[in-house]
């Protein structure tokens, strides 16, 4: 019998993620396969740990990158795979990897390595932002998610404010897409095929995600959307991804960001498609 673990955080216990994990384990149920839930501390914490009962397979949950490529290293396939984790919950990582492959991002900027309790203490280097792009401008955490992480700037009076308030992560400035305002496409990759996408739209607020109070709608992109989505996921090596793309001028799709994990209730809620049931049928034509 196929055994399959799922891989999930250990301090995350919000509602709507426990939501994702019961899909992910009722669509491989109807395959006979049980999926089993495990957390970090379930597995083991020791650097070197050799699993005794291995798994067929491991759906990766997580972000832990220390964890993914452990068990990686003991000849597990885990989608998404560990470097593909990575990539993706590091934005700075990840505009870097698109870049590389000629996919089409907002002009990005890096901020300078910093340390702890020296944080952005000069700021002269927004000098080159400011002149090229010019306000407003976008500023990413590289880690975060929902939205939550993502500012604009309308001024330099904001954009210090920002930085002050970043501390010493590490973050990016970019340019904001002013054709897009509130406005992304979400397209759901599975195994190189885009399954389902949403229109995400916001009046009140220039990121679109659903959880900062966007408007998900269903929506059948352009092909050049959708090949465009199909063309980062393989740029990132994900086996499933949820790609947000912004409406560049005369409609040119940019991409905003690539989600090892994509949120799908939401997506099960506007759209019916369950993306769960496409990720266990990938997983056990893979296997
Ligand atoms: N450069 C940009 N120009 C215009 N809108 C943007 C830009 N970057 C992000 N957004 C908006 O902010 C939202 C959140 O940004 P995103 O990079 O997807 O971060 P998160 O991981 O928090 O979802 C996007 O869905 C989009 O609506
Ligand atoms: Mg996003």
């Amino acid at each position: 019998m196929i055994k399959g673990w799922l891989v999930v955080n250990t301090f995350l216990n919000l509602e709507k993620f426990q939501r994702v994990y019961q899909m992910l384990e009722i669509s491989f149920r109807k395959w006979g396969i049980v999926l089993s839930t495990k957390k970090a501390e379930d597995i083991s914490l020791k650097v070197g740990f050799k699993l005794m009962d291995k798994p067929d397979f491991i759906i990766f949950w997580d972000k832990d990158f220390y964890l993914a490529s452990s068990l990686k290293k003991q000849d597990i396939r885990l989608f998404n795979s560990p470097n593909a984790i990575l990539y993706s919950d590091n934005k700075i990582l990840m505009y870097q990897k698109l870049k590389e492959k000629n996919i089409r991002i907002p002009r990005t900027f890096v901020a300078p390595k910093t340390f702890e309790g020296i944080n952005y203490s000069h700021r002269g280097f927004l000098d080159q932002v400011i002149d090229e792009i010019g306000f407003p401008i976008v500023v990413k955490e590289a880690y975060g998610s929902f939205g939550e992480q993502v500012y604009l700037a309308k001024d330099i009076v904001e954009l210090n404010r920002i930085v002050d308030e970043i501390g010493y992560k590490d973050f990016l400035l970019q340019e904001f897409i002013s054709s897009s305002r509130g406005r992304d496409i979400r397209i759901n990759v599975v195994g190189n095929k885009a399954i389902v996408s949403m229109l995400r739209e916001n009046n009140n607020d220039f990121r679109s995600n659903i959880s900062s109070g966007g408007k998900g709608s269903f929506y059948k992109p352009q092909k050049k959307y959708i090949d465009l989505a199909i063309k980062a996921t393989k740029a990132l090596k994900l086996d499933f991804a949820g790609v947000d793309l912004l409406f560049g001028e005369n409609d040119e799709p940019i991409v905003c960001e690539v989600n090892s994990n994509p949120q799908f209730v939401s997506t099960l809620q506007v759209t019916g498609i369950n993306l769960a049931d496409y990720i266990a049928a990938y997983i056990v034509k893979s296997l």
